[in-house]
């Protein structure tokens, strides 16, 4: 299992500390998730924080771009390490372009789904892409409920990509924890994103090896 720590849920005061835990951890790469205010109802950070974040982890930058207009922004994520390039299905109005303009700028591009867009829509675009990210929670805030409907989202994902012969990426972001981490793998995920479920925890790096095992 891909083991995504999001960083939204670290403690902004001891950042170089908790990229150094998760540096030591199993955790595969770290979310680093970008908010403007206007495609979701809140804004986190920007370019000064993800330059340090870069700065001081040695793991892959899972970057989520919660923003409207994210092809505006591809050279900026490149130019900050962003490793793989999350773009929200629901901000992109062209979004073969953009996803090609990920990949010539040298990073993994992946498409987000809000959890309202069918994965029917991905029809025609699922094969640009490195990995489909699947919000279990309307983005905007960690700590969120687990939306049930995702499982069957993630299966009819799972077909798609198995009936076009892919090996496109499953990830799920949002009210991951000990009760809805294994069914989200019971139901085709490959990847898993958590924010709350392994900052809140005792043991971060412990919770972290536990979802690797999944
Ligand atoms: C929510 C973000 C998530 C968030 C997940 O919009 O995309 O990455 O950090 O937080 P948890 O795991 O607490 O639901
Ligand atoms: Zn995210």
């Amino acid at each position: 299992m891909i083991v995504s720590p999001s960083l939204l849920s670290a403690d902004f005061g001891n950042l170089q500390r908790d990229c150094e835990m998760l540096n030591e951890s199993e955790a595969d790469w770290m979310h680093v998730d970008v908010m403007d205010g206007l495609f979701v109802p809140n804004i986190s950070f920007g370019a000064p924080v993800i330059k340090y974040i870069k700065k001081h982890s040695t793991k892959p930058l899972d970057v989520h771009l919660m923003i409207t207009d994210p092809q505006r922004y591809i050279s900026m994520f490149r130019d900050l390490g962003a490793d793989i390039l999350n773009v929200h299905y629901e901000a992109c109005t062209h979004l073969h372009r953009t996803i090609e303009q990920i990949r010539q700028a040298g990073m993994r591009p992946a498409v987000t789904l809000c959890p309202h867009t069918p994965i029917e829509l991905l029809e025609d675009i699922v094969a640009d892409v490195d990995m489909v990210l699947l919000m279990s929670v309307n983005p905007g805030f960690g700590g969120q409920k687990f939306i049930p409907n995702t499982l069957n989202k993630a299966h009819r994902l799972a077909d798609l990509i198995k009936r076009k012969q892919l090996n496109t990426i499953i990830e799920v972001d949002g009210g991951i924890d000990a009760t809805t981490a294994p069914q989200a793998v019971e139901a085709g995920i490959n990847a898993l994103v958590a924010g709350s479920f392994v900052f809140g925890s005792a043991d971060p790096k412990q919770t972290i090896a536990w979802l690797k095992r999944l």
